[in-house]
């Protein structure tokens, strides 16, 4: 199977990539993303205890299109054979047209999150809560290398209670993980705060594979600082795409996109409609909050913010839009 994690290392220049964020890098996010430039996208986390029914809701949630490459889907949980169904789960379309679920394309590569601080996700012992135990980790991604041919890579923090990045590298050292993405934060940061730009280069030292540097990215200048100081092969930008999936754009053309009101709501407007020919009514009330970082900068946002959040249609959206755009 081929990595196409490697492929990007071989490009010899830096490459970018949407991190998973759960509510936000669903299939019409993740197209507006690729779009404007990311490299590589990520779904949102999956739960591999929801996998073990294959239910429509989880499999609708991982869909993709085929021009969304490539794609990383991440899962979360704790128990190794969950993780073993499920890759094999969401390795087989078959899974998906059983629920007759349409535009379901398998992964190019399957992410293990050990980062995420959510509480609802520490009680089972998975996200950051996993990775303080070094041996069910170590077992976690065992059980999902040996469960898949696509490569496998990990997501883990600066630091999670005694574990530090490199501590937790060091434990699956002989193990063939393609890439790993570090969150160059402790888990009590959760995802703000400075980053820790050494350790990544520590880990950047040690570990054989590609190493993406995230944490902070919300320009060009973050971008290259993030770069440089931790000699990472890619970075990974989260919250600075909210409403701005243009960014990569920005960042790997080096041009500052002085985006207009309706540039930006044109943008929106072509997010809203993936939304809707993707997930229908659901995509669209999502789009409520998207709608809302698009607003963010706009002299009228607290307005545009007020109706956004109350919109039910593709109509709503393109009469709040056209209502603003002569104030
Ligand atoms: C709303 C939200 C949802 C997130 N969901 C996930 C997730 O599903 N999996 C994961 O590994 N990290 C998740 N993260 C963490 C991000 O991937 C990223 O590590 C974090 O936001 C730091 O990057 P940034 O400073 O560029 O935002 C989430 C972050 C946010 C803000």
């Amino acid at each position: 199977m081929k990595n196409f994690w490697e492929e990007l290392r071989q490009q010899n220049k830096p490459f970018y990539v949407l991190a998973p964020m759960a509510g936000v890098t669903d299939v019409a996010f993740r197209q507006m993303c690729k779009k404007y430039g990311a490299d590589v996208v990520y779904s949102e986390m999956a739960s591999v205890n929801a996998l073990k029914y294959a239910p429509k809701k989880t499999l609708e949630m991982l869909r993709s299109d085929k021009q969304d490459k490539p794609y990383v889907i991440q899962l979360f949980g704790s128990n190794p054979k969950y993780f073993q169904n499920a890759v094999k789960v969401i390795s087989d379309v078959r899974s998906a047209e059983k629920h007759n679920i349409e535009n379901y394309y398998t992964p190019n590569g399957i992410d293990i999150n050990f980062g995420c601080p959510v509480p609802k996700v520490a009680k089972q012992k998975a996200g950051a809560e996993l990775s303080k135990d070094l041996k069910l980790s170590r077992e976690v991604i065992k059980v999902t290398i040996n469960s898949t041919n696509l490569p496998v890579s990990i997501k883990i923090r600066a630091q999670v209670g005694e574990v530090d990045a490199l501590k937790f590298l060091d434990n699956i050292s002989d193990l063939d993980v393609k890439t790993v993405m570090i969150h160059g934060r402790t888990l009590s940061q959760m995802h703000s705060g400075p980053v820790n730009f050494e350790l990544i280069k520590k880990a950047r030292n040690y570990f054989k594979g590609v190493v993406i540097a995230n944490g902070g990215v919300k320009d060009k200048k973050s971008s290259d600082e993030l770069l440089e100081k931790s000699k990472a092969d890619g970075i990974a930008i989260g919250q600075a795409t909210f409403g701005r999936p243009w960014i990569f754009d920005e960042i790997k053309n080096n041009k500052l996109r002085i985006i207009n009101y309706k540039q930006a709501f044109d943008i929106a407007l072509r997010h809203a409609e993936l939304a809707d020919k993707y997930k229908g009514n659901i995509g669209i009330i999502e789009m409520r909050k998207h709608l809302c970082w698009y607003a963010k900068g706009f002299i009228n946002a607290s307005e545009l913010r007020r109706e956004f959040v109350r919109i039910e249609s593709i109509s709503d959206i393109k009469k709040i839009i056209k209502k603003f755009s002569v104030v």
